[in-house]
């Protein structure tokens, strides 16, 4: 049996292959390299000591799917594949929504065809707009004041896993809403490698600190919260990818308590960083200076956003474990070794 593994050469997904191997799971990765690189699995087998197997295959590609099928026993999904840069995804809105959407219906009608009906798939905290209140919990509004297509991407494919379940209970679903992923294995090998310039928080605080950029723009300094600058729930990425791996498990223990079906979990930590915070936490692990100026809001852009994770802990005895300081020395640790991301040779 084995768990077939969307956009594995990722971010999240490289994390995961890592911690679902020593819990012992099989798996094949499906990945079409547009936003990684095939060194992100040679570093994981680096990592797990063993060939990692890989297809390299676009989920919209249906007829290399129904092969993958075909020739592999898979008996579930754990799908990442996705293009996730919210500023791209309001320049180019149908290539988000065929990417993301479409791509996610033809992967479920693959798996529908070869009868694999248990699907763990990556939300994000962008679901629930700008919440009402914090800390979040599931049962909280989504999809009313999602500011990009990437959000409404999400969110139109969690509805869509809803009415597939409504439709046919055999189904097993879990939407995991991630909060912040940040940090890195602690080997250093692998880590978050951003194209360009950096979108995110994290990555763009260790490129400045390595000095690949010069200076950090904070956005904002005049929102409601203990520093006026934007509060975020950092989760590392070992404990969310730790996650996917209690989800499987929750999925395949399921018996006929389906009541908590399609399951849907926060994850994070429960704890609201600032930026300024994270900027002091980061100089602190790494010894780097971190220079920064404020600048204006980043249209489309919330105060606060932390998670409620109890349901979490609770149904997937499961707890992130590791903090803020453990996440950025991670994160520093992994973009020191790596200045230039996976193009980069020290460990050829
Ligand atoms: P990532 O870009 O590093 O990984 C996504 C992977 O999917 C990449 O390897 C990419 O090549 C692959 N991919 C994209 N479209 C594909 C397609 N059509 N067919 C096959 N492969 C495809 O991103 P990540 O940070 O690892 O995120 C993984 C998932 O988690 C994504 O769905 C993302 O939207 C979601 N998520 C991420 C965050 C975050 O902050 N990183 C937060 C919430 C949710
Ligand atoms: N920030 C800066 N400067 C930067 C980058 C970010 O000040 O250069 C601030 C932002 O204003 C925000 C905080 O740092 O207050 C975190 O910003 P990120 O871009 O790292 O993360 P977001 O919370 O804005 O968005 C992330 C993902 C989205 C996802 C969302 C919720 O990028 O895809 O979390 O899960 F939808």
């Amino acid at each position: 049996m084995k768990i077939l593994i969307t956009g594995g050469a990722g971010y999240i997904g490289s994390h995961t292959l890592v911690e679902l191997c020593s819990a012992g799971y099989e798996f094949i990765v499906y990945d079409n390299l547009s936003n990684s690189s095939k060194e992100a699995l040679n570093r994981v087998e680096k990592i797990i000591g063993k060939s990692v197997e890989f297809v390299e295959g676009d989920i919209r590609d249906k007829k290399l799917l129904q092969e993958v099928f075909a020739n592999n026993n898979i008996d579930s999904v754990i799908h990442f594949a996705g293009l996730k840069a919210v500023g791209e995804s309001v320049e180019k809105p149908l290539e988000y929504y065929d990417n993301n959407v479409n791509g996610t219906v033809a992967l479920l009608e693959v798996m529908k065809e070869y009868n694999c009906k248990k699907i763990v798939f990556s939300s994000s905290a962008t679901v629930y707009g700008d919440p009402k209140e914090v800390p979040i919990t599931e049962d909280a509004q989504t999809g009313i004041g999602i500011t990009n297509p990437y959000g409404r991407s999400k969110y139109f494919i969690e509805e869509i896993l809803k009415d597939l379940y409504i439709s046919d209970k055999s189904w097993k679903i879990a939407i995991l809403r991630y909060f912040n992923p940040i940090g890195a294995h602690e080997s250093g090998l692998i880590g978050e490698d951003p194209e360009g310039i950096p979108n995110n928080l994290m990555p763009y605080i260790s490129q400045v600190a390595v000095g690949k950029l010069k200076e950090l723009q904070v956005f904002g300094d005049d929102y409601d919260t203990v520093d006026g600058t934007g509060v975020r729930d950092y989760i590392h990425v070992v404990d969310l990818a730790n996650a996917h791996v209690k989800a499987v498990e929750y999925l395949n223990n399921l018996t006929l308590n389906i009541q908590n079906l399609p399951l849907i979990c926060n994850l994070g930590t429960g704890k609201g960083y600032s930026v300024l915070e994270i900027v002091k936490a980061f100089k602190s692990a790494s010894g780097a200076d971190v220079p920064y100026k404020i600048v204006a809001r980043r249209d489309g852009d919330i105060a606060i956003c932390y998670a409620n994770p109890t349901k979490a802990n609770e149904l997937l005895n499961w707890k992130a474990k590791r903090d803020i300081e453990q996440m950025c020395k991670d994160s520093w640790n992994w973009q020191s070794k790596n200045p230039r991301g996976y193009n980069n040779d020290i460990f050829a």
